[in-house]
């Protein structure tokens, strides 16, 4: 079993994943996606997205980064996936999922699966560029408005050379309305004989080993479910070998939400501080009701210091 960190943009950045890695369970991150237009992009753009290129494309605790690339035309596509590569990045994965109408009117993301023959040639330029040691992935939804060419879309990623698939187990009009349709991972399992990482709604220990059973896939990935609960990958690890383990307590995600402040506040000049703090928020709050109830408090504040005042205070209180 590996547990991939899913890539958010706009939640998942370099801080986010170094916090989340080193409170275990682990085994991959994909980074924010790195749009691709028409130009060979500068150095500074993958690093902005990806400082662990500058320490072997690690986070501080070890674990891969693999950059995440969005776009549509071929060629600009794998010359970025080589220069990815070069700056270090262990393999490229390419993003067909993205459900955003600006992303979307430009024929990025999601839309490319309504286009099985672009598909093939993004990934056949694309692997064609990137040398066979590096991994050239994909992930994908189950379909733009429907599932009438999931299995032709899956085919052809896998003709195409993709080493791998994850598949977000939805459409894109499903949005990110529950359920995830995890028995159509096995659907897709059955049709391309490479690895398939399954994703979508895993909240729970509980939700990671039915969607395992459910989709035949040991591989996981987990978004949201690993903000809302920042242990979760290393509780699924543990229940994975018998051995159950609690969610990690809320004095320490408040000191935790300190350390990533410090972090962020350091790394970005608190420049998106409030914002990324306040998402993250959105989601403690589904598994913590003592992130509801101290949200409400937060939820206007907008200054730096304002909202880790009201963090330490909540700490001191449980003190
Ligand atoms: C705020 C947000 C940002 C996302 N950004 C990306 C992205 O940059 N690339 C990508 O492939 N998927 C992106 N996704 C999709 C997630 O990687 C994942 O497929 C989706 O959230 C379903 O998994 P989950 O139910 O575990 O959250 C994003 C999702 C959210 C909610």
């Amino acid at each position: 079993m590996r547990i991939v960190l899913a890539p958010m943009e706009g939640v998942v950045d370099h801080l986010m994943r170094d916090m989340l890695t080193r409170i275990g369970g682990f085994d991959l991150c994909v980074t924010e996606f790195v749009r691709v237009v028409d130009m060979k992009l500068p150095r500074r753009v993958f690093y902005r997205l990806c400082p662990e290129l500058g320490q072997g494309g690690k986070t501080p605790s070890g674990v891969p980064v693999k950059i995440q690339l969005l776009g549509q035309d071929p060629n600009w596509l794998a010359e970025n996936a080589l220069k990815a590569v070069e700056l270090g990045s262990p393999g490229v994965d390419l993003n067909f999922g993205c459900p955003a109408k600006m992303v979307n009117k430009n024929k990025g993301g999601a839309v490319l699966l309504k286009e099985t023959d672009t598909l093939y040639q993004i990934v056949k330029t694309v692997r064609a560029a990137v040398p066979a040691a590096f991994p050239v992935t994909a992930k994908i939804r189950l379909g733009f408005d429907d599932t009438s060419l999931t299995l032709d879309n899956a085919r052809a990623l896998y003709e195409a050379g993709a080493t791998e698939l994850t598949v977000h187990a939805r459409t894109k009009a499903d949005g990110y309305r529950p359920p995830a349709y995890w028995p159509w991972i096995e659907k897709i399992r059955a049709v391309v004989p490479i690895n398939v990482i399954a994703n979508g709604e895993i909240w729970t220990p509980a939700d990671a080993a039915l969607c395992q059973q459910q989709s035949g896939s040991a591989d996981i990935m987990l978004g949201r479910g690993a903000l809302a609960r920042p242990s979760l990958a290393k509780e699924i690890v543990a229940a994975r070998s018998g051995t159950a383990e609690q969610a990690m307590p809320w004095p320490e995600v408040l000191e935790l939400l300190l350390q990533y402040s410090d972090y962020e506040i350091a790394g970005d000049k608190g420049l998106y501080y409030s914002n990324r703090i306040k998402q993250w928020f959105s989601y403690l709050k589904l598994q913590y009701p003592e992130a509801d109830m101290l949200f409400s408090e937060l939820r206007l504040q907008r200054k730096a210091e304002e909202i880790v005042r009201t963090l330490q205070q909540a700490l001191r209180q449980l003190n």
